[in-house]
């Protein structure tokens, strides 16, 4: 089964986040926007997926790579963060709301299950830190993201006619009620058990027998 590890999102991740948000968005975010909310500990939570690759990522690049690469390499080592970051998302505390701002897996890692195993570590997150409900937009045409939403128990409350500039399309807005009520719970530990794939979740605070 493969093994993906899920972790806070830091400056050194941004490189590769930014590589996938530009592939994946039509209106990408900038690396400063992801700086803005990281800075913002307090009330943020972004986290990114790896898939760890020890065997290589253990040796030192090749003498002839930039001295920035070598950096990053030093420093993956030494927070335990070797692998290929693959998706990530985030999501912002607003009083008693936890706004999903974003979500994306790379197109080769897709169907794997790695966007559940995200949403599951936000959720968790969100449970513990006292947020009471979820709630995120969609593009209307979004039926991929709507149904791993759904999975996560959002339905849909409201749309926003118009919202994304870039053609003009509706926002579906979604919500979960409430997250912390137990049938909730046992809906994230059925997604949770349902996963074929085995994440490690290196969040502090965080542990499985969290459901
Ligand atoms: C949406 C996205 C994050 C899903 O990532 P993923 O890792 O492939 O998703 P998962 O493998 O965890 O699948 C979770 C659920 O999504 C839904 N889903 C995934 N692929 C689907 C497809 N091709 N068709 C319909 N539903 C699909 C299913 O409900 C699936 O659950 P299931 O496997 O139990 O049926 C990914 O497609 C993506 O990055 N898209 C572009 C960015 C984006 O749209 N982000 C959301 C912005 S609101």
């Amino acid at each position: 089964m493969e093994t993906i590890e899920i972790s806070r999102m830091t400056y050194i991740d941004l490189e590769s986040v930014c590589e996938i948000e530009r592939i994946v968005f039509p209106r990408p975010w900038t690396r400063s926007m992801f700086e803005h909310d990281l800075a913002r500990s307090g009330y943020t939570f972004y986290v990114v997926a790896r898939i760890p690759s020890p065997s290589t990522d253990t040796r030192a690049p090749a003498s002839r790579v930039g001295r920035g690469v070598l950096k990053h390499w030093r420093a993956s080592l030494q927070t335990g963060r070797a692998g290929r970051i693959v998706g990530y998302g985030g999501m912002l505390r607003v009083g008693g709301e936890g706004r999903i701002s974003t979500l994306a897996v790379g197109p080769a890692y897709r169907n794997r299950g790695i966007a559940k195993a995200l949403m599951l570590t936000m959720a968790k997150w969100a449970i513990k830190s006292g947020i009471q409900w979820l709630t995120l937009e969609v593009r209307r045409s979004n039926l991929v993201a709507q149904n791993l939403y759904k999975k996560f128990g959002f339905y849909k409350v409201a749309v926003r006619e118009g919202y994304y500039s870039d053609n003009n399309e509706d926002a579906i807005v979604m919500w979960t009620g409430d997250i912390t009520s137990p049938n909730y719970k046992k809906l994230l530990g059925k997604t949770g058990r349902s996963l074929n794939i085995n994440v490690i979740e290196r969040i502090e605070g965080l542990v499985e027998t969290d459901l």
